[in-house]
């Protein structure tokens, strides 16, 4: 039988090699529970540029995961060290899940102590639910309780990411708010002594809310008195979210076997169709209209692995622009007509114009030409 693989392991496994460098050779204090210094962290985070670590005679170079303002990572780490929550939110796709994984990685050594937040998110998820088969046997006690990520968070010492948080009731995010305050868990089943849990340090929340979400569910003023905000930003600077998007999408077509060059010349038409969109505006000052869909770096890479994937199955396994304006619609136009429209407008304004002018805009131009049937 052929052998089973996983799709992507969490960012303690993925980067096992780089925690385990810098925890032989970080030398600084490290706050209460923490696995390393909050300067490990951040190199970690930021990649330890053209200097290597040694770990078993092996030279490592931590790489760069995050990138945009640096500064943004200190201040997550201040938070997550004091007695606040840290919330990061932003538009989709702004890498606020990524860093709140690859925090928690550096920090708790395990970043998959996660409650991901529904419509039909419960209390019993948050914080620990019963084995009733055992619960009827034995009654209350510490055997038949199934610890939920608040639980095993607050009993190891650990920090528990949150996802979407403002998709959850806001009676049920508000259960977060002694806890964050007192640092204690209320077992009101069980008696005596085992009816209090107390956090052990290391203990902290680490949330993420997507502003589209916004007036999904708003978050009490008394929980958000209970976190730091930090807004993650979308990457401003073109060269940079190439750079990015080159990376990304190399390493997510190996992880489905496919070794093929990523020509820059063809990613700049993708990264430029985004950057027009997304600002309304072409660098050569055509106004266009913004669609409402998102068209964030994340989906950007995603039409370059679909593309990629197209050019390596039904193609001549080189990628052309031609593989990206066909995926470019079902990766990133979801349900909006109207999008539909703008794209097709952008296209006859601004992508036959530039047709005229190179090679890789010709072959964008005439392979969505079944844009007109839509
Ligand atoms: N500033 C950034 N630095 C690094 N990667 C980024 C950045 N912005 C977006 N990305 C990419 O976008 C992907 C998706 O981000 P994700 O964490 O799911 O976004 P969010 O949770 O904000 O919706 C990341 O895994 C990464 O590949
Ligand atoms: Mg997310």
């Amino acid at each position: 039988m052929e052998k089973k693989t996983i799709i992507k392991a969490p960012s303690e496994i993925l980067y096992r090699e780089e925690l385990e460098a810098l925890k032989k050779i970080d030398s600084g204090k490290k706050p209460p529970g923490w696995q390393l210094s909050p300067n490990a962290v951040r190199t970690f985070i930021l990649g330890s540029g053209k200097s290597e670590l040694k770990n078993q005679d092996k030279a490592i170079t931590v790489q760069q995961k995050f990138y945009g303002d640096d500064s943004l990572i200190d201040r997550c780490i201040v938070t997550l060290i004091s007695n606040r929550g840290l919330l990061l939110v932003g538009e989709p796709g702004t890498a606020k899940s990524m860093l709140s994984e690859l925090l928690c990685a550096a920090i708790s050594g395990t970043s998959t102590t996660t409650i991901q937040g529904t419509a039909g998110t419960t209390e019993d998820q948050i914080k620990y639910s019963w084995n009733y088969a055992l619960l009827l046997s034995q009654g209350p006690g510490l055997a038949s309780l199934v610890p939920a990520p608040v639980y095993t968070g607050l009993t190891e010492g650990m920090i528990v990411r949150f996802e979407e948080i403002t998709r959850c009731q806001p009676e049920i995010q508000d259960t977060l708010i002694s806890i964050m305050s007192d640092k204690i868990l209320h077992i009101p089943e069980l008696k005596g002594e085992q009816s209090t849990v107390c956090a052990i340090k290391g203990f902290n929340i680490l949330a993420t809310a997507n502003v589209r979400d916004r007036g999904v569910h708003e978050m009490s003023s008394a929980l958000k008195r209970r976190f730091n905000f930090e807004t993650v930003f979308p990457i401003k600077d073109k060269q940079i979210e190439m750079k990015l998007i080159h990376e990304q999408t190399t390493l997510l077509l190996g992880e489905v076997d496919i070794d093929m060059e990523i020509p820059l010349n063809v990613l700049d038409v993708l990264v430029t169709t985004f950057h027009d969109l997304k600002n309304g505006q072409t660098e050569d000052g055509i106004v266009i209209e913004k669609p409402t869909t998102v068209m964030s770096t994340a989906e950007a890479v995603a039409v370059g692995v679909s593309a990629g994937i197209d050019a390596y199955y039904f193609g001549k396994q080189r990628l052309e622009p031609g593989h990206i304006a066909r995926q470019i619609m079902g990766t990133v136009f979801k349900d909006d007509p109207e999008d539909m429209k703008k794209f097709r407008h952008y296209f006859h304004t601004v992508v036959k114009k530039r047709a005229n002018q190179s090679r890789e805009w010709k072959d964008f131009w005439n392979s969505a030409q079944w844009l007109e049937r839509k």
